[in-house]
């Protein structure tokens, strides 16, 4: 099998097949739906992670709604459909192009609690306690889902809030009918709900007369009253009065620090988008606190010194060119990379071109260096496997790239009683200790170390592409470390690749990430002799599980929107 096409293959068809069943079936309306093809919107595009969340989007844009307005209606509706992700407990990134104006970017991410301390995570003698920033109460960081999507819409929005929210509290209220994948996640953590929940009895994914299937009906009664709270009462509606109550009764229950008064003073900030260029596009990604807008810029950056596609698709010299860039970069990151409202990141440093021509200049054509060998650079005048994305555009062109979290899978797996929605394990992110990698083995320092209101550190990349002043493509994905990667082999498998928007989702996905050592390929995504010639190089390869779930939209040669799905998940292309 080409690996071009690793995703393309029957598996993809069956799962179309299955999934068109699902639409069909359940769907009152049937617009161009993925039919195991690029998705093609003369007009308006939605991508997200979920079928039911594609529609309500795409219904709120046919009814003349706003790419904002849409992003509002996919958020809270994802936080239904898709609770391994899709979040109102959680926080995210926004980057907004609009049609006629400046391009912004929104930080809707969590904060540590008031009560938050550098070592909170380690015990006496100074070692980490294990899993105690991952799971339970403590993990949890302050959302800001719900303020970031109230923002946006005051700013952007045209349709009134409570309208947006409406499909999401139908389909919490009646429920849904959740896909295989989700029976089988389902099924496989409820022994871990079961634990870190205080009433094991009211946990809206765990079932005890049976097994899920597919198909099933979910309902969410308590989650439908926190929606009609904030349907009701705007940002006070989850931030103030009985949510927040409930909240905090959880985090009390268990050894949760998050008070009234952290959620009372909860704000998103509109930030400065980083912006670079990639061979003659404009690219805009988010700024700290996450690194992917500077990482982004960084490998592609470095990646414009090198004819990668004449180099070919997956060939040994790309990926081990790939793999020398990635190396540096993940460097950086451990080391300057943090909040900037706490530490002074030295964002024009890593994205000078001198700096990075001299990255490429360290890297050896045909072998691998040791990451040992491979520090951050000093600059003298220093100072998720979940998570989910969205990209929509508008019939007027608006476009939106949005991804959020609540870290790891099904968060902190902590459901806030009465409330019924997950909180995040978001604390996880920060650095809890110098030296001790996170769960997604990433390392940091000071710059991202544990502070009072400081935002943790993500890698989560919304990214909008602009072609001769015109949207160009709209991509991100969800994948913790693995997120800078997939969206630049996304850009690359376009750009240089030559790949239209289905392929570039759909091909196979490679990580390196300074350390831990190896170049991660998806499992069968690499010929074996293209892994014998990076061996040869000196790199360890070590094939994993499927990487990233990049949901993305091009606007093509003609003036089409291709949406693409990524495979690997139920994610839904929805478009006229
Ligand atoms: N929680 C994953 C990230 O923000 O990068």
């Amino acid at each position: 099998m080409s690996t071009k096409r690793f995703y393309s293959s029957r598996f993809y068809l069956v799962r179309v097949f299955v999934l068109a069943v699902f639409v069909s079936h359940f769907f009152a309306c049937s617009k161009s739906y993925e039919e195991g093809k690029t998705v093609i919107g003369n007009k308006a595009m939605v991508v997200t992670a979920h079928p039911e969340a594609s529609r309500v989007g795409i219904e709120v844009l046919e009814n003349g709604g706003n790419a904002i307005d849409a992003m509002v209606a996919v958020h809270f509706a994802l936080a239904v459909v898709y609770p391994a992700a899709g979040n109102i407990g959680g926080g995210g990134f926004m980057i907004y192009r609009p049609v006629d104006g400046e391009v912004s970017s929104l930080d809707f991410r969590e904060k540590a609690p008031l009560a938050a301390f550098e070592e909170m995570y380690q015990d006496e003698n100074g070692e980490i306690i294990d899993g105690l920033s991952l799971a339970g109460p403590m993990a949890s960081g302050v959302p800001g889902s719900v303020d970031g999507m109230i923002q946006a819409h005051k700013k952007y929005g045209s349709v009134p809030l409570k309208e947006l929210i409406a499909p999401a509290y139908k389909l919490a209220k009646k429920g849904f009918y959740i896909t295989e994948k989700q029976a089988k996640n389902y099924n496989r953590y409820k022994s871990v709900f079961i634990e870190q929940n205080q009433d094991s009895t009211n946990i809206p994914l765990v079932r005890f007369d049976r097994k899920w299937q597919e198909g099933d009906l979910l309902v969410q009664q308590d989650l439908a009253s926190t929606l009609k709270r904030i349907q009701d009462n705007g940002r006070d509606g989850f931030y103030k009065g009985e949510t927040a109550q409930l909240l905090v009764a959880e985090m009390k229950a268990g050894n949760g620090i998050i008070e009234l008064e952290d959620m009372a003073k909860y704000e998103a900030k509109w930030r400065t988008p980083i912006t670079g260029e990639y061979r003659g596009l404009k690219v805009y990604s988010m700024g700290p606190p996450s690194s992917g807008g500077i990482a982004l810029m960084q490998l592609l950056k470095m990646s414009a010194h090198f004819p990668l596609g004449d180099l070919g698709f997956h060939q040994a010299k790309t990926i081990h060119l790939m793999t020398e860039m990635e190396r540096r970069v993940y460097a950086d990151r451990a080391k300057h990379l943090g909040d900037s409202d706490f530490w002074d990141v030295p964002k024009d440093d890593l994205l000078d071109d001198g700096y990075l021509k001299s990255r490429v200049d360290e890297i050896h054509l045909t072998n691998a260096t040791d990451s040992e060998q491979v520090l951050a650079m000093n600059f003298d005048h220093q100072e998720s496997e979940e998570t989910t994305h969205y990209s929509i555009v508008d019939a007027n062109g608006n476009a939106v790239s949005v991804t959020t979290t609540i870290n790891s899978g099904y968060g902190s797996k902590v459901f806030v009683t009465g409330a019924g929605f997950l909180m995040n394990n978001e604390m996880d992110d920060f650095s809890s200790k110098p030296g001790v990698p996170n769960v997604y083995g990433l390392l940091g320092g000071k710059a991202n170390a544990i502070q009072p209101e400081k935002r943790m550190l993500s890698a989560m990349t919304p990214t909008i592409l602009e072609k001769d002043g015109e949207l160009f493509m709209v991509v991100g994905t969800p994948g913790g470390s693995t997120i800078i990667t997939s969206v630049y082999q996304t850009i690359l498998n376009v750009v240089d690749h030559g790949m239209d928007m289905r392929e570039a989702v759909s091909s196979a996905r490679v990580h390196h990430q300074w350390k831990p050592n190896f170049i991660f390929p998806e499992k069968g995504g690499l010929e074996e002799t293209t892994k014998s010639a990076l061996e040869e190089m000196g790199h360890t390869i070590k094939e994993r599980g499927s990487i990233g779930r990049v949901d993305a939209i091009l606007v093509n040669e003609k003036g089409l929107l291709e949406g693409a799905g990524d495979p690997r998940g139920d994610d839904w292309a929805a478009g006229f």
